[in-house]
């Protein structure tokens, strides 16, 4: 089975080795091998080993007297008895006794390098005080080398499902187009034009089109204001592929009491706006209630910034 040499590190460089090798130099003997055995005593006859192998369908039987291992009966031993009309004898006559072993704790690196120098398909394991504990067999090697990649895999997997969500959004962040205008204050003649200009280019992504009034009623509502209450300011819409951002940041008065100017109907708006069919007070409410996220910070004779979001999944719609 020299395959398994090839699991083996041929580098020292650690970016170069394997999976494989470092899953098996993390390997002990006692992890892999197999604790159920099968053994004889030296007067056991060479039949009964026969038996044995028959049975269990193995080719190799240690032999064990008080816990000691002091030989094995390996399969061309029974067949060479058989042959030489020696199946009756006792198993101490023909076993092997100088048998090559492994210690438990050795790395399992180590005791596959040593059955593929003495050529043999299985080795004994001691434990510290030398007695029998267990076998092992390339078979072992791989099986727990599989169950571990299993679980490696498992892990891998695992982890790409979370990581999911994450590059969704960096997805979403490159995809993102960026529309900026600027808003003058008490420019009337070009009210509307951001907010147009935004429901044109939703229009042309086909966005739904109760989505797209939401966003666009927000954004005419937020340029007034800055044309209205503020020293001018600007407008910028972020359309990611699931949802639009848009910002409204102003120089200004700022406002002084957020949670009234939110209240529908308040307003501060002159008699020479109102004639003009602004002022209203209804503005903010307004933008809240179309937008999924909504938020408004004020420095009182600095600024205003308004930050709001539309997600494009269709939702059982906050009434614009
Ligand atoms: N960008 C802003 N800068 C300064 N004050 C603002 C701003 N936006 C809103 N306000 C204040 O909040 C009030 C309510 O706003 P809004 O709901 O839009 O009503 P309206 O614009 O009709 O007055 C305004 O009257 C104004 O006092
Ligand atoms: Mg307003």
């Amino acid at each position: 089975m020299t395959a398994t040499s090839a699991l083996l590190p041929t580098t020292t460089d650690p970016q170069d080795i394997s999976i494989v090798s470092e899953l098996m130099y993390q390997l002990k003997v006692r992890d892999v091998m197999t604790r159920t055995l099968y053994t004889a005593t030296p007067a056991n006859t060479l039949r009964d080993v026969q038996h044995i192998m028959r049975d269990r369908k193995i080719s190799g039987v240690p032999v064990v007297e008080n816990m000691r291992l002091v030989g094995i009966v390996s399969l061309d031993d029974i067949i060479r008895a058989l042959d030489g009309g020696e199946i009756e004898k006792p198993v101490a006559e023909k076993m092997t006794r100088h048998v090559f072993t492994v210690e438990e704790h050795v790395s399992v690196v180590k005791a596959i390098d040593e059955m593929e120098k003495k050529g043999f398909g299985r080795l004994p394991v001691l434990n510290k005080a030398g007695e029998l504990v267990g076998l092992i067999t390339h078979w072992d090697v791989v099986r727990t080398l599989l169950e571990m990649l299993q679980e490696v895999a498992m892990q891998a997997e695992k982890r790409e499902r979370t990581l999911q969500p994450t590059e969704a959004q960096r997805d979403a962040a490159q995809n993102v187009t960026v529309l900026e205008y600027t808003v003058e204050k008490d420019d009337f003649e070009n009210a509307g034009r951001a907010s147009s200009a935004v429901k044109k280019y939703l229009q042309s992504r086909s966005v739904d089109p109760a989505l797209i009034r939401r966003v666009a009623v927000a954004m005419y509502e937020a340029e007034i204001n800055i044309i209205i209450h503020s020293l001018g300011g600007r407008m910028t819409a972020r359309v990611y592929p699931d949802h639009i951002h848009v910002s409204a940041v102003d120089t200004g008065p700022g406002i002084a009491d957020i949670s009234l100017a939110m209240k529908e109907g308040w307003s501060t708006a002159t008699e020479k706006v109102r004639e003009m069919g602004f002022g209203a007070g209804m503005g903010l409410a307004n933008i809240k209630r179309c937008a999924d996220r909504f938020q408004i910070e004020s420095c009182l004779g600095k600024h205003t910034e308004l930050n709001y979001e539309v997600d494009f999944i269709a939702k059982p719609a906050a009434t614009a």
